[in-house]
């Protein structure tokens, strides 16, 4: 029998669940993560049972202050840093040559570590007062759609946690963007709530290395864990530009950011439900909207989700990236 998870505001109840090695559900701008101390290889193996996550997909250690950095990572890059200064606390993870005390566990074995600040004032005011790094991945199970509520934790994984803190639905809504450094050039290993554009401007035009690529599979495994399938409805999804009820599918829901583009094409006709990201087609809000509504939709009972591509610059490049891996 499923157990009901509870969940609160209380931080002081999460600080002593992370200090006795317990998984705590926490809010963060992106997306939720399933948080433990990132110090204790015991507690980190529950993360990996809970979210039945294969053991060569390294977790994001998350951090307060720059004085933690110190203690993880063995040395940043004078380029990185200027990266972190930029953006966090903020939706950017950097990869950085790992110190000793990081578990293998959470590095899959690699010699790196993913790290981040995550801007969310719950998140923050834990590993303070836990004075711990916390390891999070997402708090889904392995490969499915992304939780950006509180209740969308509970509805897979009650019961694995010992509490969710509810810091509200996730502003940015989509995870952080990934640079590591490839011979030294900063390079895209996963898009996210960073845009290119950001880095850019802070940085100069080309100087991320874009050797990222929407079809980059585990044979590159620059950013292991970026798996072809993931995100993943249980309807099947696919992507078209221009929506249409494929024959022999009775109920058909239509994800798309702006209905007012497709207009002419009459899509309450054909579909069953439509969920519309952005009535404005603004990018920020469609990124907010977006796990919700594939969740909303995977919900409805349909034979098939048909998703729109997003225009392919600002955070439109890291919502194809999130849809083309749901896409099957
Ligand atoms: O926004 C986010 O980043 C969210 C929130 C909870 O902070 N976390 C998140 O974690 O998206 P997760 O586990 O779903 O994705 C972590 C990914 C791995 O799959 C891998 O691609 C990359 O981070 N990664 C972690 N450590 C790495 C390393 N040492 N080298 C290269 N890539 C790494
Ligand atoms: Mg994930």
């Amino acid at each position: 029998m499923s157990q009901r998870v509870e969940i609160g505001v209380d931080v002081s109840r999460a600080v002593s669940q992370i200090l006795s090695g317990q998984l705590v559900a926490i809010p963060t701008e992106t997306v939720y993560g399933l948080a433990a101390d990132a110090l204790n290889p015991l507690a980190v193996a529950r993360i990996f049972e809970a979210k039945q996550r294969p053991k060569f997909d390294p977790l994001i250690v998350h951090i307060a202050s720059q004085e933690t950095l110190a203690l993880i990572a063995k040395n940043v890059p004078l380029i990185i840093q200027k990266l972190i200064d930029q953006f966090w606390p903020g939706p950017l993870t950097v990869v950085l040559p790992k110190h000793e005390c990081v578990p293998d566990l959470v590095t899959s074995g690699l010699s790196s570590v993913a790290i981040r600040m995550p801007d969310h004032p719950l998140a923050l005011q834990l590993i303070q007062q836990s004075e711990k790094p916390l390891a999070a991945p997402s708090a889904n199970l392995f490969g499915r759609t992304s939780p950006t509520t509180a209740l969308h934790v509970a509805e897979q994984l009650e019961e694995h946690v010992a509490y969710i803190l509810d810091g509200g639905p996730c502003k940015v809504g989509i995870e952080s963007t990934i640079i590591g450094l490839c011979n030294d050039v900063p390079t895209l290993l996963r898009p996210g709530g960073i845009t290119i554009e950001q880095i850019e401007s802070l940085l100069g035009k080309g100087a991320i290395s874009s050797s990222y690529s929407e079809n980059q599979s585990t044979d590159s495994p620059l950013a292991p864990g970026q798996l072809k399938e993931h995100y993943a409805p249980l309807t099947p999804l696919i992507i078209a530009k221009k929506p249409h009820r494929p024959d022999g599918c009775r109920r058909v829901g239509l994800l798309t950011l702006q209905k007012a583009e497709l207009d002419q094409q009459r899509p309450e006709l054909f579909f069953e439900v439509i969920e519309e990201l952005s009535s404005t087609g603004n990018l920020t809000e469609a990124a907010s909207n977006f796990f919700a509504a594939i969740r909303r939709l995977d919900a409805e009972g349909l034979d098939l989700i048909i998703a729109t591509p997003f225009p392919a610059y600002g955070l439109g490049f890291a919502l194809n990236d999130r849809l083309s891996r749901a896409a099957r």
